[in-house]
């Protein structure tokens, strides 16, 4: 019985078991962001101080200690997939720049652009302004004094929370598509093809994770931010990008 169940699944490399736990940790990590984006930020705008800072201690500290470590599974077993997937020649993905050419390693290397921005932003801005949003909270109820650093920590982890609540959206267009657009050719896009699509996504990509760090536009509300100004815009903004994503692969890269 265990050696059938064995034998089913080493005729893929294994590869679909670590695909099934990709979804799993993956629908963590992002469950856990659109609770963030769409419930508790909302929620908390709404609370008194003491109640807020009750529940940045008791709640958000633990919603932040799955949502990051559920980051780095999703990427482990991301990983781990173009490692165990094989091209047509046997290679593993991983090391075969030539699937990197074909339609579905360009999808592929998309997705994981956005993903990849998307956990620098989880450990890089988020956890490390969170931290000190919670040490303030936690700080507060002890009777301490407030810290007046914690607001603009708040702010900063706020806009790449936003922008990574944005990625999601044509970041997933990519992981779901890479084993299921219709592709209509099988044969790699031309060089020039290529280069004139990841320009224009790099551009994008770029002006987009600038300005959730504040390097264009500042953190304040408003102006170029407008967009992480609700989660309202924030999704609105996600899925237009999905679309433009979606028309830039099928467009650019079409025979
Ligand atoms: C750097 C991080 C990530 C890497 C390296 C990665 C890598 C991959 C790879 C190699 C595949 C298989 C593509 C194929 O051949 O069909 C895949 C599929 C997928 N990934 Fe990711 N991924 C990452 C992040 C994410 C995130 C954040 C999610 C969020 C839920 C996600 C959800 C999915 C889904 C739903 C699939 C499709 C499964 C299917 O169609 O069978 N991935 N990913």
């Amino acid at each position: 019985m265990v050696a059938a169940v064995l034998d089913i699944f080493s005729r893929g490399g294994y590869a679909y078991i670590a695909r099934y736990l990709h979804v799993v940790v993956g629908i963590t990590w992002i469950g856990l962001l659109y609770y963030f984006n769409f419930v508790q930020v909302p929620a908390f705008a709404e609370m008194e101080a003491a109640a807020r800072n009750n529940a940045i201690d008791k709640l958000a500290s633990r919603a932040l200690w799955w949502f990051r470590w559920a980051a780095v599974a999703t990427v482990v077993t991301g990983l781990l997939i173009l490692g165990l997937q094989r091209t047509a020649d046997g290679s593993s993905q991983l090391s075969n720049m030539d699937y990197f050419k074909s339609l579905e390693g360009i999808s592929i290397a998309t997705g994981i652009l956005f993903a990849l921005t998307m956990f620098v932003n989880v450990w890089g801005i988020i956890w490390r302004n969170q931290k000190i949003v919670i040490a303030n909270a936690r700080n507060v109820q002890a009777g301490g004094e407030a810290d007046p650093a914690a607001a603009g920590a708040g702010r900063k982890a706020l806009l790449a929370s936003r922008m990574n609540a944005i990625f999601s959206l044509p970041m997933l267009v990519f992981m779901v598509g890479t084993a299921h657009f219709p592709y209509n050719q099988i044969l790699p896009p031309e060089g020039s093809k290529r280069a004139l699509y990841w320009g224009v996504t790099i551009v994008i990509w770029g002006v987009l994770e600038a300005s959730a760090l504040g390097w264009i536009g500042g953190t304040k509300p408003g102006g170029t931010n407008v967009l992480f100004d609700t989660h309202k815009n924030a999704l609105i903004t996600g899925f237009v990008l999905a679309v433009v994503w979606l028309f830039l692969f099928s467009l650019v890269l079409a025979r």
